[in-house]
């Protein structure tokens, strides 16, 4: 079984003093830094690119950067990232007319990669492509904002891609983002994801390691 990952989405940080936010969050018990990329045409959204995360990476962060690239298209910004510091790309199937090579281009520029599933996106987009992959990251608000609400439906996509990852018997690890909160992390947890993004339910949170805590300890409660 792959260990408990919580990965706050900077999306929700303040981006004045990102480098701080960043350290306290990792000092507060966070595992991974999830870092959104917008570019305003995928998503209605723009945010930022590699060169903010080459500056986490200057600042002195080590922690594995988790890259959510919800841009069109893909293939142009990977190898950056890779050098820029990232250890895991994640992208929509939506954005790359081929899939499979994206996948490839991921791992050959020295990355973990993912694929990202909208509320709305099928799992079978799965099929013939998930043995190649390191993470399956299931949307649970559709993508472009922070703060929104859980889509009750995420769970019971979750159950089946778990099912999916079980069966394939490779070390896939099952990411859910969007809508997290320490009051709902349990379902979620039980319904088979072990990598957590949160962005609101930490940043907006006066005290970040308490949120973590409690996330940790209600996960570690089901898993
Ligand atoms: C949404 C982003 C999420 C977002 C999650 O497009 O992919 O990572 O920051 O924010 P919360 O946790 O506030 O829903
Ligand atoms: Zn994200």
């Amino acid at each position: 079984m792959q260990s408990t990952v919580i990965a706050p989405s900077i999306l929700s940080a303040n981006f004045a003093k990102l480098g701080e936010e960043v350290d306290n969050v990792l000092k507060a018990g966070a595992d991974w830094v999830h870092f959104d990329v917008m570019d305003n045409h995928y998503v209605p959204n723009l945010t930022i690119g590699p060169m903010v995360c080459e500056a986490l990476r200057k600042h002195g962060v080590t922690a594995p950067i988790d890259v959510h690239l919800m841009v069109e298209p893909v293939d142009r910004i990977v190898p950056d990232f890779a050098k820029a510091g990232a250890a895991l790309i994640s992208f929509h199937p939506e954005a790359s007319a081929h899939v499979h090579r994206t996948v490839q281009l991921i791992k050959a520029s020295g990355c973990q990669a993912g694929l990202v599933l909208n509320p709305a996106t099928p799992v079978e987009v799965l099929d013939y492509v998930l043995e190649e992959l390191d993470l399956v990251l299931l949307m649970s608000v559709n993508p472009g904002f922070g703060g929104q609400s859980f889509i009750p439906s995420a769970l019971a996509k979750l159950r089946r891609v778990r099912e999916m990852i079980d069966r394939s018997g490779k070390a896939i690890r099952l990411e859910i983002d969007g809508g997290v909160k320490a009051d709902n992390i349990a379902e979620i947890a039980a319904a088979g994801a072990d990598t957590f993004v949160a962005g609101s339910a930490i940043f907006n949170a006066p005290d970040y390691a308490d949120v973590i805590a409690k996330m940790k300890s209600a996960v570690s409660n089901v898993r």
